[in-house]
């Protein structure tokens, strides 16, 4: 049965990429989370999504030239006022969180801008360290990323983030050691890879699916996973499609 995954958290909800939305995707009953790991300018792994902290936070400016302390300072409510005074999380206080719950973690790693030397050997040992190896996915639009990755950890699970059409994804996936794509919605929706992509046995998770009619046709498909801001709605389709 295709898995539903919180996009940045039940994002559609509570501030992306905060404890409180990875909680609320939990509560929602998500089978997974997916979130964007960067450092900051002492080396903390944060979870938060673009470079800067401006659009989501009350602070201005990039998140590598912060150390955690100072990011501690702003609130990250992304303009959601119930949820004023939320702090950007470590990556090591998200894994502790989820890791009673049993959700899966698709933890991307944004070096598509910065590269954040350090950042895969620090997010393989947090991940160890947690215990969680047989429960994190690891991705990034950065494919160097995801092969710094298996150097690390040969028995990781990763897979390759992409916006546009690759060409023969599916053998550049299985000959590069790679089990997972992760496809933009959109792409699915130009032209029919779906079926291409179900005969190749490798675990498909769509992003970002946040429309039900997209929802549906996936779940019907049996991707491995579809990745959405609204995961509440994606267990509902599901349900239905299930029915
Ligand atoms: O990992 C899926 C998705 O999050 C990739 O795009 O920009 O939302 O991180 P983005
Ligand atoms: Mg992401």
């Amino acid at each position: 049965m295709t898995k539903v995954f919180a996009h940045r958290g039940a994002s559609g909800y509570a501030p992306e990429n905060t404890l409180e939305a990875f909680a609320l995707a939990g509560e929602q009953g998500a089978q997974g989370i997916e979130l964007d790991v960067q450092l900051t300018k002492d080396g903390e792994v944060v979870v938060i999504h673009d470079e800067t902290i401006d659009r989501v936070s009350t602070g201005k400016g990039a998140v590598r030239d912060y150390t955690l302390e100072e990011l501690r300072r702003f609130s990250f409510h992304n303009h959601k006022k119930e949820y004023e005074g939320v702090q950007i999380p470590t990556l090591r206080e998200v894994l502790e969180q989820v890791k009673p719950g049993g959700m899966e973690v698709n933890i991307e790693l944004k070096t598509g801008i910065y590269w954040y030397p350090g950042l895969e050997e620090k997010t393989v040992e947090l991940v160890k360290a947690a215990g969680m190896e047989n429960r994190v996915i690891y991705s990034s639009f950065n494919h160097y990323s995801v092969q710094k990755i298996l150097e690390l950890d040969a028995e990781a699970e990763t897979a390759y983030l992409y916006s546009d059409v690759l060409l023969n994804v599916e053998n550049y996936a299985k000959n590069t050691g790679v089990c997972g794509l992760h496809p933009a919605v959109y792409h699915l929706k130009m032209a029919d890879f779906l079926e291409s992509y179900r005969r190749s046995g490798l675990k498909v998770r769509v992003w970002t699916v946040n429309d039900e009619a997209d929802m549906r046709q996936f779940i019907e498909k049996d991707l491995e996973a579809v990745i959405t801001n609204y995961p509440d709605r994606a267990l509902r389709v599901r349900d239905e499609v299930n029915q």
